[in-house]
Parts: structure tokens; C-alpha cells; sequence
């Protein structure tokens, strides 16, 4: 199993650029399930969500092919199989985006249930409802959601989310895109991710309107066809490297990426006194002026601040002067990396929601452990600033979301290594080293 090994205390300076957006990349490959023509995505970050999400495809008998490293071509022209099983579904809880598109195109669907994941229960009760009100026969057998539409064709209907949903959203509006009739989501989720699905389907042939807005009308269609995309910037990765690049006290250019989609989480880090400027459309620049200083946060639904940046902002916050307090409003359990970075010489107290951290710390290099994607975002953070080593375990979580992040750091001056450690001799770090 892959390790970070860190030695911090560098001052990150360079140039970094943006991959492209996980959470778009996701629900658009699903979209692919939809027709029987060709999808050719452009911009598909290389993470292992991805090829998880390619394997599913392949398993119901889609073909994909990529001519390039970051170009997936995509043809459901031979589906056989209307299923995600539990292995892909347990590694990955986005397989669950399968079920809306093979239920509008096939009738049918079977996807395994998610569980629980690290940061809460998560259940997917909102996108069942909405597929029951669009007239599908849904219910639960052996640890599956079993869903049959009527005569084999979805019917459009008024959908009101009780709770944003991202992937709620994106299910019910692939759904709706062959349903007969008109679908309108109300409270839906407005995340980039969302805005971006819906300019794909509208390329398909689906008639969408509003997406990115709480309200989405879907027109359904007969049929989809092909098309070509280009996925949007990941503006969490984005927001990432602002933070490494101000925590080191260093100087990023971030290039590749989308200024626009991280208004909030830039507009929030200025608050706590990094300095970002705007180069242009898809370059910002971050400088390191003054100190960090403590400002409090909640995490809210787009365009609010993203859960996905609390943790990478709670590493950030011990280096602050003072005391923040930051509320998770999005999950119930998105505080594991608190503990960690308590072991590092953070000073966090935690009580339901809340998290309070005092700052600033001078954090000391530690064994620490990943428990899941952004968590492991956060301890690398800490590592480049921490004095000695950091050995962070368990990285295949940050794998899944962050494009050779190590390569990335290490290009602009980070001390950091990937060791493969073999099972037989975990304590030994002299093994080979893999860039
Ligand atoms: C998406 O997850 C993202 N994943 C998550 O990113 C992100 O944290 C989350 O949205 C919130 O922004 C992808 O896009 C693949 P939700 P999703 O449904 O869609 C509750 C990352 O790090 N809820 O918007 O699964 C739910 O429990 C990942 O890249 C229900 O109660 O999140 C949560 O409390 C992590 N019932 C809240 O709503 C439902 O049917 C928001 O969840 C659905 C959701």
C-alpha cells in the first residue's frame, strides 16, 4: 500500500496546472448510458474514480476508448447488463449515477446500495423518491435498488428535493432527459458539476433548461445522440493549491483552472488574508503577504463555501493567528482528519457540528492516516509545512481525486516521495521509490 512520505518547511513556487473536474467527469460518463451514439469527453482527470467508473461502463457492455490519456470515447451502443454491482459500487458510491440513465433508457436498473462512507451516512432515499414520483417501480432486494419504469418509459413530473442533492440532481435530470413528458426539479442542487451535465445533455439532444439554478425544466425526448465535451476544471483541486501555495508562504501560479467556479472559496481565503489575484480567466496567482489570520467558516451548498475545501481549510486555520471556528452543515462525521492533525500539534477541539482550532501551531512531522479523499488532501498540507517527516498512509484515498498530486507538488519544489511499502515489512521506508 502507497505512502506520502513529506518533509516539510519549502516555500512552494511555480506553476501548477488544474485537471479536470472529478465530480463532472462522473455523472458525464454515466450520460454515455443514455444513447447508443458516440460521447467523446475531453478534460477526464486521470484518477482512480475514473477508471472505476470506466470499468462499470464496461461491465454493462459499453465500449471505451481512450485515444488519449484524457480523452474518453464512449459507446452504450450494446448494453446487455442494467447493473452496477457491489464491488464497483462499494469502492465508488458515484456508480449510483448508472441507475437514472440505464432506468430511462432500458426501463430497467439494478445498482447495488451504497453503505455508509467516512464522512456520513449518506443515504440515496431523495433520488429513489424522485424515480418513484416519475413513475417507477422501485424496492430493495439482496442489497440492491431494483427499478422497473412503466411500460418501460419513465413520465415526467415535479420533483421537489427536500435536502440539495448533487448527484441527486444529476440522476433526475439524466432520467427526465427520455421521460415522457416534462420534468421540473425544484431545490435543486446549482454546483459547476451540475451546470456542466446539463450543457452535455443539451449537446445529446436533451432539452434542459436551467441548470446551475435551483429550479431545472427537462423536456423529455425520444432519443439522444452523440456528442463531444469538454469537462470543466476541478475548482476543489484548485482551491487546494491556493492553500498549499499559502501555507508554505510560497508563490503558485494555478493555471488550467476556472477563477469563476471558486468565487466562495477564493472569496474566503482572502478573508483570511492570502493573497490571490486574478491573472485572467484561467490562471490565478497566489502570494504570500501577510500573516494568516483566523476567520470562521460554514460549509454550505454551491454557491456557499464546499464541503470538499473544509478540511484543506482547518490545516490552514493552525497556521492562522487566533481562533476559527468552522461548521460542517453538509455531513455528520467530516472531522476525521482533526484527529490526525491533533497528532501533528493541532490544537482543535471538535462538538457536533463544530470544530474550533487555535492557531497559529508549529505542527511536527507524524505517522498519520488517510481516511478519505479530502482528509488525505489536508494531512499532505500539513506535511509541507510540518518540521521532520510526515508519513501519511493510506494515499489510494487521495488517488481517487487528485491527479498525481506528489508530481504535481514535487514540480514546484515539495519534498515529497510516493513509497510502496510491501504488506510482509510495514515499517521499512527504504523501499523503492516511485515518482
Ligand atoms: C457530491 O456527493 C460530491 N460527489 C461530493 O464530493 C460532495 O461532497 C457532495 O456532493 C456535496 O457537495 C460527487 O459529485 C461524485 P449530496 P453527493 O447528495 O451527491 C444528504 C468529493 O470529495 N442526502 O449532495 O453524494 C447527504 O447525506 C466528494 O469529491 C440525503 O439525505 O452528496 C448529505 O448530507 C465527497 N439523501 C447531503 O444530502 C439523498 O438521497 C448532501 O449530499 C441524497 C443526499
Amino acid at each position: 500500500m502507497d505512502k506520502f512520505h513529506i518533509r516539510g518547511g519549502v516555500a512552494l513556487k511555480g506553476r501548477v496546472s488544474i485537471s479536470g473536474a472529478k465530480n463532472s467527469a462522473l455523472p458525464c460518463m454515466a450520460a454515455a448510458i443514455l444513447t447508443p451514439e458516440t460521447i467523446t469527453l475531453h478534460n477526464i482527470p486521470y484518477v482512480r474514480d475514473i477508471i472505476t467508473m470506466r470499468r462499470l461502463l464496461e461491465d454493462i457492455g459499453a465500449h471505451v476508448l481512450t485515444p488519449e490519456l484524457r480523452t474518453h470515447k464512449i459507446s452504450a451502443a450494446n448494453v446487455e447488463l442494467m447493473q452496477a454491482p457491489y464491488e464497483l459500487v462499494k469502492t465508488m458510491r458515484a456508480s449510483v449515477l448508472a441507475l437514472g440513465p440505464l432506468l430511462a433508457r432500458f426501463g430497467k436498473a439494478r445498482v447495488s446500495l451504497p453503505g455508509g462512507c467516512a464522512i456520513g451516512a449518506r443515504p440515496i432515499d431523495l433520488h429513489l423518491a424522485s424515480f418513484s414520483k416519475m413513475g417507477a417501480d422501485v424496492f430493495l432486494e439482496a442489497g440492491d435498488v431494483v427499478a422497473r419504469a412503466p411500460r418501460d418509459r419513465l413520465v415526467g413530473a415535479e420533483i421537489q428535493f427536500e435536502k440539495i442533492s448533487v448527484t441527486g440532481t444529476e440522476n433526475v435530470m439524466m432520467a427526465a432527459t427520455l421521460a415522457r413528458g416534462k420534468t421540473v426539479i425544484h431545490n435543486a442542487a446549482r454546483e459547476p458539476e451540475v451546470r456542466d451535465l446539463g450543457e452535455l445533455l443539451n449537446k445529446m439532444g436533451a432539452r434542459v433548461r436551467g441548470a446551475g439554478t435551483p429550479k431545472i425544466e427537462i423536456e423529455g425526448v425520444e432519443a439522444l445522440g452523440g456528442a463531444q465535451h469538454t469537462i470543466i476544471p476541478d475548482r476543489i483541486e484548485t482551491g487546494t493549491f491556493i492553500v498549499a501555495g499559502a501555507i508554505t508562504k510560497g508563490e503558485l501560479e494555478i493555471k488550467d483552472c476556472n477563477p469563476e467556479h471558486c468565487n466562495r472559496i477564493i472569496g474566503k481565503l482572502r478573508d483570511a488574508g492570502v493573497e490571490i489575484e486574478e491573472v485572467n480567466q484561467s490562471t490565478l496567482r497566489v502570494s504570500y503577504g501577510k500573516p494568516i489570520r483566523a476567520a470562521d467558516l460554514k460549509t454550505e451548498e454551491y454557491p456557499g463555501f464546499a464541503t470538499d475545501m473544509q478540511a484543506q481549510y482547518m490545516t490552514l486555520m493552525t497556521q492562522a493567528d487566533g481562533q476559527s471556528e468552522i461548521t460542517e452543515t453538509i455531513f455528520e462525521n467530516r472531522f476525521m482528519h482533526a484527529s490526525e492533525l491533533q497528532r501533528m500539534g493541532a490544537r482543535i477541539q471538535i462538538s457536533h457540528d463544530k470544530a474550533v482550532v487555535e492557531g497559529p501551531t508549529n505542527l511536527i512531522g507524524a505517522r498519520v492516516q488517510a481516511s478519505d479523499l479530502r482528509a488525505s488532501a489536508s494531512l499532505v498540507l500539513a506535511g509541507l509545512i510540518a518540521e521532520g517527516e510526515t508519513i501519511i498512509d493510506r494515499v489510494y484515498h487521495i488517488d481517487r481525486g487528485y491527479e498525481k498530486i506528489e508530481t504535481k507538488l514535487k514540480a514546484v519544489g515539495a519534498n515529497i516521495e510516493r513509497v510502496r511499502e510491501s504488506v510482509t515489512s510495514p515499517l521499512s521506508a527504504s523501499q523503492e521509490v516511485r515518482g
